[in-house]
């Protein structure tokens, strides 16, 4: 850490304070302001955090004018076409890749907790056949807590590590059974023989009338998706599972919130809301249309997939999601108008001065919803699938906040714009 500072000063009051900048191995400098309000009374204000730091981290950097991605110092783009997701999240937990037999034992031990108390079958069924999966998966993890309370000791390294493999275990399993209650069909056991991605895609489409063969094509192309969105640093729904964190919460808490914040169209959930706008734009000749309501202010239309708040280049996640469609899309022998449809949305959005001026470019969410839909996951479940996947990053984050020196609870302040102090009026004088 460097041993600079900045001084900011109150001429109303003349006192200054000096603050130091705080350096990471990589990244911008950034002010730590915690003496701000005791030495000169003030408050900072950042609506959307998106000028504060709110921890140290090790796990994730993204340099988003550069368009850089790194898990643990890995680039993306070397972890997404050598790595797998199960060594991506031990990598995202231990700080380091794992050597042959420590991944044969983190995969021996996800595989033993992939199981969920059958009592959890009843509670999936209280909803109703057309719940969004992403409203079962919020109350499902969050109900964990009520099974697992013996080994919630979040002062116990054991048993916060326990939780950790339990969560990214079991998620594709509640995730599967979610699913299958919308559909109607008997939920399914994991079948510990196969691998984590097609284990899921066995749990949500083998039916018992007759045997189900996983597509290697369809695995392999969902661990691709699954490395990429493992982890992205103090997104919305990490910060969420963090600040739940903060409070002491059980991680099954902090989780299911976190999962909560991922359903917001304007993170996760815009994987669902790309599909859903191609569909409705239909055709490449209404794609003008829809740009211009892009643009126009008093329309909320915003093009979906399109933006982000840290990167202000090509999402790097993009770049592989764009490439990885068109080898699925060829290797299942699938042409998908929707695939031209996207591509021609998007070389005329970033031939746009609107979009070009603001650096909007395609996001991770972009094309990934066509990757899904090729492999015939219903369109309610591509949050979940970013779910299941960003449980690697949540646990991590969240167990690295339970080691942190920093770590106090979350609790930012405000501006009171409301009224100032009154008396109470009694009914008869209102
Ligand atoms: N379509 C049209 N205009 C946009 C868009 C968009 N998708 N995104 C941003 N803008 C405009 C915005 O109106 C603003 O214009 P102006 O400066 O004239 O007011 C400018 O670009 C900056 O946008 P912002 O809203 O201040 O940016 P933000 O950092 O607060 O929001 C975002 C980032 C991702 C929420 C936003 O770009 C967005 O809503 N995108 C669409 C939803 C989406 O694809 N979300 C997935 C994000 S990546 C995966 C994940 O995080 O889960």
């Amino acid at each position: 850490m460097s041993s600079k500072t900045l001084k900011l000063t109150d001429p109303a009051v003349g006192k200054s304070v000096d603050l130091p900048v705080l350096e990471g191995t990589m990244g911008p400098p950034t002010v730590d302001i915690r003496k701000v309000p005791k030495e000169l009374g003030h408050f900072t204000y950042d609506p959307g955090f998106a000028a504060t730091a709110a921890c140290k981290s090790s796990i994730t950097y993204i340099d988003g004018d550069q368009g850089v991605l790194l898990y643990r110092g890995y680039p993306i783009e070397q972890l997404a076409e050598r790595s797998s997701f199960i060594e991506v999240a031990y990598l995202l937990i231990n700080g380091e890749l794992p050597n042959g037999s420590q991944l044969g034992e983190f995969q021996n031990e996800i595989t033993y907790h992939t199981m969920i108390h059958e009592s959890m079958k009843s509670f999936i069924e209280g909803f109703n056949y057309d719940a969004h999966p992403m409203a079962m998966m919020v109350s499902g993890v969050g109900s964990l807590a009520a099974f697992y309370h013996d080994s919630l000791d979040m002062n116990n390294p054991e048993h916060r590590q326990l939780a950790a493999v339990r969560m990214i275990a079991k998620m594709p399993t509640i995730a599967a059974a979610c699913y299958r209650r919308s559909i109607g069909w008997p939920y399914s056991y994991p079948k510990n023989s196969l691998n984590y991605t097609e284990r899921l895609l066995h749990m949500m489409f083998s039916v018992p009338a007759e045997p189900y063969e996983v597509s290697p094509v369809a695995a392999k192309a969902l661990d691709l998706l699954f490395i990429l969105h493992a982890d992205h640093e103090q997104n919305a729904s990490t910060s969420t599972v963090r600040l739940v964190g903060s409070t002491g919460a059980n991680p099954y808490a902090s989780i299911s919130a976190g999962i909560g914040a991922l359903w917001g169209p304007a993170h996760g959930g815009a994987n669902e809301a790309v599909l859903r706008m191609l569909n409705e734009i239909g055709d490449v000749s209404n794609v003008g249309k829809f740009i211009e309501r892009a643009k126009d202010k008093n329309d909320p239309f915003r093009l979906m997939g399109f933006g982000h708040r840290v990167y202000k280049n090509y999402d790097p996640r993009a770049q592989i999601i764009r490439k990885a469609c068109h080898d699925v899309l060829n290797e299942l022998g699938i042409s998908d108008p929707l695939l031209d449809l996207a591509m021609k949305l998007e070389q005329i959005a970033l031939e746009d001065e609107y979009f070009v001026s603001r650096k909007l470019y395609p996001n991770v969410d972009f094309y990934s919803g066509i990757i899904y839909k090729a492999l015939q996951i219903p369109t309610s479940m591509f949050t979940v699938m970013f779910a299941i996947a960003r449980t690697a990053g949540w646990v991590s984050q969240w167990l690295e906040q339970h080691v942190s020196e920093d770590a106090r609870i979350g609790r930012p302040r405000q501006i009171y714009t409301g009224v100032t102090e009154r008396d109470y009026q009694s009914l008869d004088q209102r």
